[in-house]
């Protein structure tokens, strides 16, 4: 184990603020109220429930989206628009908004017939999940295509014309980029353990894909799927969406603070920011940049218990603390002999600090975990794979802290859960009773209970780390890829898809589910949920459609 003395850097941050343009959202008073309601049709449906109405008034960053009903009746509460003229946007698989596209909102108005008709080109619509249930193939193999949705839908692998030879030069090609990439910014890796993946791992992949795009064919040979629209109580809910100030931001992870700001990191880019819901109002805090030669982006942000934000500097090398009210980065870089091309910080783990003075982190390169003591500035490492037979990958992704600092990790590529004693240094692997489950990230509540999504086993789960026991539940849509899980304050847990757009309450207690459909293509990786409102509040950012997306159920 390496220790190390480190040097403090402390940034002063640059701030600018962003202010959106005519929002004063939530204060409409009685004079200023508005009404938008009406209902939802089509010629081959007739009255259609389900269907996601939004509507966004000119010159705003706001966008309110309410669903129709088994009647196609929808309703924007009141309070909620102010009086202007909207543009509307709907979300129906198969579908597309015929007409109106625009409405002058104001005190009074009569009811607004919506008309859809069939999607012109549906295959530009689909989802990732859409994809999947559409083309043939095992679930095995379908599964191979799970980590393609991080940095873009599985519209470019299927609509592709490359051949298995092409393909297989086309994944070495993905394989190079960093993680916080679009095709709108592709960003190489300088190195790191993705990078060298041999040909014969990744033929299969690449004659699967060639077996299922538009290489044999000039259409594809089978139907294309969508899933069928939410009915019910999914669609007792109210969506908003803020749109971010810069249009290829990357809103990996949204929290709350205790002010009600949302907090996010930007995968892709050296910001982090803030969002006032109640006006709109964005700032964005330029994170000073450690490694100029290296990708930019960040990925993990947590509150410690004095309100310090911390946070993942991914392959910037290293963590930074953000004090809210000086706004000021103190950076920390990983020291030069732990510190390399590979080096990785996606997560940061102050949560439980107070209890021993120390801070996790995962280090994606190694893979596994550093801890650093706050009093002297060192760093531990921790190798928890080290002893493993070779032949499986392991990962270390997503850690938490438990209330006495001990950290428990999750092995992104296998079925382990980890544990480190914070006293003893000690690592025991517990395995997910779902084998090869891909356990992801989670949350560790009050009774130290570890939450957590088994992203390709389709699932959320639970480990009771003090008996030590699993539980799981199987999401109802296949090919979700649950990325997060948090429960709420009555027990109910909630998720969202990387590939299905929709948010996901789960009760453990008779596993029962509600799904929400999210209005846009979003991509969403952390979730996080509001406790002081009644119902409560979900929040996520929208990874691929620079947005933070707050989900307000009705009951
Ligand atoms: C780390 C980010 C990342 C991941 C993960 C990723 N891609 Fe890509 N992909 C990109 C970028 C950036 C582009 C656009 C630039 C390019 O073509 O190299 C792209 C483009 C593509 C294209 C179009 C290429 C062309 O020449 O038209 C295909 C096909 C593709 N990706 C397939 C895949 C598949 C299959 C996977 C999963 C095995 C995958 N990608 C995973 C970043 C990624």
């Amino acid at each position: 184990m390496k220790i190390r003395r480190l040097l403090l850097a402390t940034a002063s941050a640059m701030t600018f603020t962003l202010t959106a343009a005519g929002t004063h959202w939530c204060t409409a008073t009685a004079q200023t109220a508005a009404v938008l309601s009406g209902q939802v049709s089509s010629a081959e449906e007739n009255l259609m429930e389900g269907v996601v109405v939004s509507a966004k008034k000119a010159g705003s960053t706001i966008t309110v989206s309410v669903i129709s009903d088994a009647q196609g009746n929808f309703s924007f509460p009141s309070g909620r628009l102010e009086p202007g003229s909207y543009t509307l946007r709907i979300r129906a698989a198969g579908y597309e908004l015929d007409g109106p596209k625009t409405v002058d909102v104001g005190p009074q108005g009569a009811p607004l017939a919506i008309k859809l008709r069939k999607a012109k080109n549906v295959a530009a619509q689909l989802t990732s999940t859409e994809w999947l249930m559409s083309i043939p193939g095992t679930v095995e193999q379908k599964n191979m295509l799970d980590r393609c949705t991080s940095c873009h839908t599985l519209e470019r692998p299927i609509k592709s014309t490359y051949d298995a030879d092409a393909m297989t030069g086309v994944l070495q090609r993905m394989a190079s980029y960093s993680p916080g990439t679009t095709p709108l910014e592709p960003h190489k890796r300088l190195d790191g353990r993705s990078m060298d993946v041999p040909t014969d791992r990744l033929r299969p992949r690449a004659e699967f894909i060639a077996s299922i795009n538009l290489s044999q064919q000039e259409t594809w040979a089978y139907p294309l799927k969508t899933l069928p629209r939410l009915k019910g109580r999914s669609t007792h809910v109210i969506i908003t969406e803020y749109d971010l100030p810069r249009p290829t931001a990357m809103p990996h992870d949204v929290i709350l603070d205790r002010s009600g700001n949302a907090w996010y990191s930007d995968f892709g880019h050296q910001f982090v920011g803030k969002l006032e819901p109640k006006t709109g109002k964005v700032t964005e805090y330029p994170v000073p940049v450690l490694k100029a030669e290296q990708p930019p982006g960040n990925l993990d942000i947590e509150f410690d218990k004095t309100g310090n934000l911390w946070i993942g500097l991914m392959l910037q090398a290293g963590i930074a603390k953000f004090d809210p009210k000086t706004e000021q980065f103190t950076m920390i870089p990983l020291p030069k002999d732990i510190n390399n091309n590979a080096s990785q910080q996606a997560m940061v783990m102050p949560s439980s600090s107070e209890v021993d003075g120390k801070v996790w982190m995962n280090s994606v390169g190694i893979p596994g975990v550093h801890r650093l003591d706050l009093a002297s500035m060192k760093f531990e490492t921790f190798v928890p794979y080290k002893d493993l037979a070779r032949g499986q990958d392991h990962s270390v992704y997503g850690i938490k802290a438990d209330s006495q600092n001990n950290l428990f990790f999750f092995d992104f590529s296998a079925d382990l859960v980890g544990k480190i004693d914070a006293k003893s240094g000690q690592i025991n692997l517990f395995k997910t009773p779902t084998p090869n489950s891909n356990p992801r990230r989670g949350y560790m509540d009050q009774q130290d209970r570890l939450w957590f999504t088994e992203y390709r086993a389709n699932k959320l789960a639970m480990l009771d780390t003090r008996t030590e026991k699993f539980t799981e539940w199987a999401l109802p849509t296949p090919f979700t890829y649950p990325y997060d899980v948090i429960p709420d304050r009555n027990g109910e847990l909630w998720t969202a898809g990387m590939s299905t757009d929709r948010v996901v309450r789960l009760d453990p207690k008779t596993g029962q589910t509600t799904e929400y459909q999210l209005p846009r293509n979003t991509n969403v990786r952390r979730v996080f949920v509001d406790n002081s409102t009644t119902p409560v509040t979900f929040w996520a950012g929208g990874n691929h459609s620079a947005e933070i997306v707050k989900v307000e159920p009705l009951d």
